[in-house]
């Protein structure tokens, strides 16, 4: 189901966001003007990814450290050892849209 899930505006530069969409959490980030959108939930133990660090790609979880690729949610650091989901995202009219389950 296409989705719409924030203005690109309101997710800052080189940083993140949290939304809610039917009951379901997602993580926002915006690196280099793209933006991508994770699972928010990290699998490791359930951190959530939208209170995390960015760096570059890179985001790590604010409860144990794992680290995802925001691009494709897979892991580049421990401890998790599951990717997260990526779901592709476009902006079209100053609104991000995904498709989401
Ligand atoms: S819950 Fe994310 S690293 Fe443990």
């Amino acid at each position: 189901m296409r989705v719409g899930l924030a203005a690109a505006e309101d997710i800052p530069a080189e940083g993140t966001k949290c939304v809610e969409v039917h009951g379901r959490k997602y993580a926002l980030f915006k690196v280099g003007g793209q933006v991508y959108c994770l699972d928010n939930t990290c699998t490791h133990l359930g951190g959530p990814l939208c209170e995390g660090r960015l760096a570059g790609f890179v985001v790590q979880c604010p409860w144990h450290g794992s680290r995802f690729d925001v691009r494709t949610g897979q892991v580049v650091g421990p401890p998790a050892r599951s990717a997260v989901h990526a779901y592709p995202t476009t902006v079209e009219a100053g609104k991000v849209w995904a498709d989401l389950p």
